[in-house]
């Protein structure tokens, strides 16, 4: 992209129709005639979506050519995505056709090469090219009687450019569970206008791998004119029978009622603790009665210690911090995904999640600083490092066990040096002075302690509970009803995350989204209110945690996602799945954990507004 830029502005700064030329992958406009390059971006096992490596790791020509191979930087987001294109070496031009098959090159077949192409075929390796930012999918070649993996179950998408993948019967007859490799990519292209509108991709001419043979890689290029619109270029490849299905909807709308359910539960229970204010409005004459028998109830015992600063009161404000900047990021991005169609660009949606995410630190500092504040800490500064760094800290420290595993496989999913050094300098240059900014905000905007209620100098006894009102009890129970409210959602987010497909549904994540939090403060009171009646003071972690239990349940569902759903296999994919789901599942508990301390502690300040201390 910044090279195209780059590349534009020098030409149109030269003058005359080179603007034109040279902007061409920028403005996706070309001329009769003009070079197109197609780019190369991964291959690797089909099963395994991240185990991803170079498109010349495999000896498809020799190596002089891989030397100077021409690279697209595409930044930040793009790479950490993953991708590193380069060029092809196919020679194509717009709208021209070439029917005779052209040779790409030859090699000639050693031990080496034989085994590596084996173990690649046997292991249903496939790859990704690029033709002016549209994904193309090819096999590298089929096991004699076999089927293609992209005819296998229901994983592989519905769009047909993948379905072209798939290769047509071999032609000379091999045996059965021999090798054999494609050496004729068929590339068909639709053009509507100017414009690169549809590439189709076939393999063809399969070939037995015998040491000491050659083979020769040729290609053909055919151009179709079409009616289809630029702007819809991108819809064959969303799988709306998948996204869309009855089950989607029907869970949207059993959440919807567990949402009712839950607001009418938390509705009853304020009007029970708050019927003396109504009985004031009304000037009720049975106030005095019901004064009594409320006085009786859990929960207005403790209310000398209700407002007593929660144990590690630093960390616990920097985990709400960090849960409510990571609540503000998801928020953000989820917005941006349903106004613009991100899945078309490679890496936007991370150059998104990581732009949000340094914007809402604004949000982390100033929730957290405000809280502090209120729980009357001083040690603010550690406050401040704590909520810039919980995350990005976790983050970091998977990374570098994802790292070494993608350097040691020498896979593309590492995470170049170069990158590291660029989020290191924007999580110093950005989010750090962010974070301050907010902490400076929150404690003065928002750090005044409003507690209705005096806090004893002596803490009270916490009496014995049964085992049910526990807290740990307690914690674990919180998590079961918001995880029921999303797992639905999670298993399309999982599949198109780990399965190849396009995730489109923005406006049904921020549905699920809206539900998860309501879902999550509705719980988190109901958990706490039953310990403040069982006369248990302590509910800002058991709030929080009640909250967080949501993601344990998550992780739980993906070992099972992984068992079940998935065919992945090897060391590799295995540790990059639980290292992404484990830092999933971290966001979600921060995220869960925060929204449930917050509305709960609204919630607690307003049932105890009302009772004098004394
Ligand atoms: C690509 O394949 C699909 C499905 O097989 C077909 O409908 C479409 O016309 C093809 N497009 C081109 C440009 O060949």
């Amino acid at each position: 992209m910044a090279r195209g830029w780059s590349a534009a502005l020098v030409a149109a700064a030269l003058g005359g129709r080179g603007a034109v030329v040279r902007a061409d992958e920028a403005s996706h406009q070309y001329a009769d005639g003009e070079p197109i390059k197609l780019w190369a971006n991964k291959i690797g096992p089909y099963h395994n979506p991240q185990e991803t490596y170079n498109f010349f790791a495999l000896p498809f020509c020799s190596d002089d050519d891989l030397a100077n191979v021409e690279h697209k930087w595409g930044g930040l987001g793009e790479v950490l995505e993953g991708n590193d294109l380069v060029n092809s070496g196919l020679d194509m031009s717009f709208k021209i056709d070439r029917a005779e098959p052209v040779t790409l090159c030859a090699i000639r077949l050693d031990a080496d090469k034989v085994a590596t192409f084996e173990y690649a075929i046997r292991n249903h390796y496939w790859y990704q090219f690029y033709l002016d930012d549209l994904p193309i999918w090819g096999m590298v070649g089929e096991v004699a009687g076999d089927g293609a993996p992209s005819e296998e179950g229901g994983a592989d998408g519905g769009a047909d450019a993948r379905a072209a993948a798939a290769a047509p019967p071999a032609a000379a007859p091999a045996t059965d569970g021999e090798a054999l490799m494609y050496t004729h990519r068929r590339l068909s292209i639709a053009y509507n206008g100017d414009r690169v509108i549809q590439v189709n991709l076939t393999s063809e001419a399969p070939a037995a791998l015998v040491e000491g043979a050659e083979l020769t890689f040729t290609y053909t290029v055919e151009w179709h004119p079409t009616e289809i619109r630029f702007g819809k270029r991108f819809e064959r490849y969303l799988d709306y029978e998948f996204f869309e299905h009855q089950i989607h909807w029907f869970s949207i709308f059993n959440s919807f009622m567990m949402v009712l359910f839950l607001v009418g539960i938390v509705a009853l229970i304020l009007m029970r603790t708050l019927r003396r204010d109504y009985a004031r409005y009304t000037h009720d004459a049975d106030a005095d009665d019901l004064d009594a028998d409320v006085d009786e109830s859990g929960w207005k015992q403790v209310h000398g210690d209700v407002f007593r600063p929660p144990a590690q009161p630093v960390l616990f404000a920097a985990l709400v911090g960090a849960g409510a900047q990571l609540c503000a990021m998801a928020l953000a991005a989820i917005l941006t995904a349903t106004l613009l169609t991100l899945y078309t660009g490679r890496g936007a949606v991370v150059t998104t999640c990581i732009t949000c995410y340094l914007l809402a630190c604004l949000v982390g500092g100033y929730t957290s600083g405000a809280l502090y504040a209120q729980l009357g800490g001083r040690q603010w500064t550690r406050v401040l490092l704590y909520t810039a760094s919980l995350f990005p800290a976790a983050v970091i420290s998977t990374m570098a066990v994802l790292n070494a595993v993608a350097i040691g496989y020498r896979s593309m999913s590492a995470v170049p040096f170069l990158t590291i050094i660029a989020m290191l300098l924007l999580w110093i240059v950005v989010a750090l002075p962010l974070t301050v900014a907010g902490t400076i905000l929150g404690r003065h905007l928002g750090g005044a302690a409003d507690y209705p209620c005096r806090v004893n100098a002596i803490p009270r006894l916490v009496p014995e509970k049964a085992w049910y009102a526990r807290a740990h009890v307690l914690v674990l129970l919180g998590g079961v009803l918001p995880f029921g409210s999303i797992f639905i959602e999670m298993y399309f987010v999982f599949t198109s995350f780990w399965n190849y497909k396009f995730y489109y549904v923005y406006g049904f994540l921020l549905l699920v989204f809206a539900i998860l939090a309501v879902v999550t403060v509705c719980v988190t009171i109901v958990v706490t209110y039953f310990l403040l009646n069982n006369e248990d003071y302590r509910w800002a972690w058991t709030a929080f945690l009640s909250g967080a239990s949501t993601a344990l349940y998550v992780l739980v569902y993906s070992i099972y996602y992984f068992a079940l759903k998935t065919k992945m296999s090897g060391f590799f994919q295995t540790v990059f799945y639980f290292g992404y789901m484990l830092l999933f599942c971290t966001a979600l508990a921060l995220m869960c954990g925060a929204v449930g301390y917050l509305g709960c502690a609204a919630f607690v300040k307003r049932i105890y507004r009302n009772i004098k201390s004394d």
